[in-house]
This record gives C-alpha cells, structure tokens and sequence, in this order.
C-alpha cells in the first residue's frame, strides 16, 4: 500500500486519463509532470505512451516517482555481492533482517531517543537506522546504480510510512504508539510500470528552474499539480525528506517535532501573496502544446485567476470539476468549520492555438 500522500490524484488518475483522450491530446512525445508528489501521474503518463520527466523538489517525492517509472521491471542488483545478480527480493529478505542498530536517527525521532520524540517505536526505529546506514554505504561504495539506489529509499520511506506513529503525515507524532506503529517495519517492493517508450527522467528542483532549462515548445503536455494551500509539504513530510537525504551532519532536527531547516523548501503557492504571481511565471516558462492543470476551490488562486495567468496564444478546452473526497487530516482540523461542504478538484487544460 503506497504512503498517504496530501494531495495525491490516486483517485483522478481515471479522470485525468479520460480529458486527455476525450479532448484528443496526442498520446506521444514528452510529457513533464513538474509537481509529481507521490508519483501516481507520471505511472499514468509513462503507461499511456509518454516519455515521461517528473520532477519534485522534495527529494523523497523524486525517490517515489523514481521506482515508479524508471523500472520497467523489477530491479535486480548485479555488483552488491560477490555472488554475481542478486533479485530484488534477495535484497529486501537482506535488509529486512538486518540487526537494529543505534544512531542519529533513533536518536531524533525513536521511542527511546534523547529528543523523546515518538514518531516510530524503539525497535522500528533502530532498523530504520540500519537499513539506511546500509543503503548508504552500498551507494559510497558503488555499487548501487542510481535508479536501485532511489528504488530502495522510496521501499524504506513506504514501509516507514506505514509504521509511523502519527496521525497522517509528520506535523506531529502521537502521545501514544498507535497498533500500526507496533508492528513490525516490513520492507516490500515497489512495482515496475512498463511503458511504451524508453528515455524517462526525473528531476528534484523547483519547476521553473526545470522548465527554464528545457527546449521550448518540445513538450505534447505538461501537467501541473502544485500545492494549493498554505500547507508546506516540507513540514508535514520532513521524516520522508530526512531519510532519503540522510543528512544528519548538516543539521539539527529542530523543535519539538524535530523540523529540518526548511527555508528553502518554502513554496510560493503556498503563500497568499506570492501564489498568483507563481503561476503567472510557471506558465511563461514553457510552451508546451498543452497545459493540464489540477487545481482545487479551496485554492488560494479563484479559477478566472488562474485562467487570467496563462499567456496569450493558449486556449481552455476543458474544463472540469470534479467531487473530490477531503484530505483525511483535514476532518479533523479546527479550521473545519470554515471550509465549504464541497471540495471541487478542477482539472483545466489548454492547448496552444498559435
Ligand atoms: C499537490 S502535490 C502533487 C501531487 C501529485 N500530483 C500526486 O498525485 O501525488 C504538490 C507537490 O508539489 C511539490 N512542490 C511544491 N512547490 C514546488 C516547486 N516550487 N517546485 C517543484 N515542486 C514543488 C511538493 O513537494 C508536492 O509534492
């Protein structure tokens, strides 16, 4: 079972398959999936025909969307023993029995650590620690190419997932071990997507940085799905982004929650007074043959405004809103009552007419 992912078009994913036959977009070419999260898109897009560039800027989100669409079948390892070609399930069967192991991480964010923070239970904690350590010393000494070496930091970001004592994502941890987070950390693959085409890419950095280097006009779509409101991922997924940058020299895991230093990782759609001006500018980034663009009512941008910040030469062919079930942690947030009965997803998109 994939993460929870805040956002996640899990549920669009048939919705968005059928605008994008209904309104006769090509099915060939290049596809860029600038804001890909959990990676569920570009799967899509890599299944329908597409070469497919996915792209996030927090490095946990690349890893997902990594093992989503750079293996066409499962990964198998050629250089980590000596034994010559090792499966995937040799692998994991390997890591999963790894003996717990003490470390900056159980330190920061285990039931036993010195911070006393409980987001995984002391034993999770100590295996989280020596499976990473593992990783990483396979990745120092070469013998990790970097598409198995992405593959197995998202299977460890998922099996954390879902033993972590939270609620949802990583805002907060639980006063108490939940049952889930008792049980034992499970490491298990993450399946290949075969495509049609070979040539797929990922990229972690911000979108109009991506786009800016780009060959203008090479693109048949570019699918934009960037935050909405003034949730930052980077706080609520900062265990996800600590594990695959595994970082712990370059900072202290700060606060009560033991936040990494984000400042750099502050998204401007996030930000009242900086959303629209972001999509004015990611929109003058490219000139693709088509924009699709998820956005939702409950956005900091109204829709007419968003339509107003696309560029001359562009023109909205479909447009859709779509009943969309609410984020789980939002049911429970005491904004609640301030927000519509109705949550509309809107998938826009716009093909280029000059
Ligand atoms: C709504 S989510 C995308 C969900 C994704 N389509 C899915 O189905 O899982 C928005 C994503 O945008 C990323 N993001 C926010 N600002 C960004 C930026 N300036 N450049 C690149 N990625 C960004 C976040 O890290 C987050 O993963």
């Amino acid at each position: 079972m994939a993460m929870n992912f805040i956002g996640s078009k899990r549920s669009l994913i048939t919705k968005i398959e059928t605008v994008l036959r209904r309104y006769d977009v090509p099915l060939t070419g290049k596809a860029v999936d600038l804001f890909s999260g959990s990676g569920v898109v570009s799967r899509l897009l890599k299944q329908m025909g597409y070469q497919v560039l996915a792209n996030d800027w927090q490095a946990f989100s690349a890893a997902l969307v990594s093992a989503a669409i750079m293996h066409d079948v499962f990964p198998i390892f050629h250089d980590l023993w000596e034994s010559g070609e090792v499966s995937h399930t040799d692998v994991l069967a390997y890591l999963n029995e790894l003996s717990p192991k003490e470390g900056p991480f159980v330190e920061a964010y285990g039931e036993r650590g010195a911070a006393g923070r409980l987001y995984f239970s002391h034993d999770n904690a100590m295996r989280i620690q020596a499976i990473r350590d593992q990783i990483e010393s396979w990745q120092i000494d070469g013998k990790l190419s970097p598409e198995h070496f992405q593959w197995l930091l998202a299977v460890l970001v998922e099996a954390a997932d879902s033993v972590a004592n939270t609620a949802s994502v990583y805002g907060a941890y639980l006063k108490a071990l939940k049952p889930t987070a008792c049980k034992a950390l499970v490491l298990k693959p993450i399946y290949p997507t075969p495509g049609l085409v070979a040539g797929h890419q990922v990229r972690c950095e911000d979108a109009v940085s991506l786009l800016s280097q780009l060959q203008e006009g090479a693109q048949t779509l570019i699918y934009a799905d960037p935050p909405y409101n003034e949730r930052q991922y980077s706080a609520n997924y900062h265990i996800p982004e600590t594990l695959v940058r595994w970082d712990f020299e370059s900072f202290i895991p700060r606060g009560k929650t033991g936040l990494r230093p984000q400042m750099d990782q502050r998204s401007d759609y996030c930000l009242g007074r900086e959303a629209k001006r972001a999509f004015y500018a990611l929109f003058h980034a490219a000139r693709p043959a088509y924009w699709l663009v998820s956005y939702s009512n409950e956005g900091i941008v109204p829709k007419n405004e968003l339509i107003q910040a696309m560029p001359a030469g562009y023109t909205l062919i479909a447009d859709e809103e779509i009943d969309y079930p609410r984020f789980r942690s939002d049911r429970v947030s005491e904004t609640r009552q301030y927000l519509a009965s109705r949550t509309l997803e809107y998938l826009l998109l716009f093909s280029k007419s000059t």
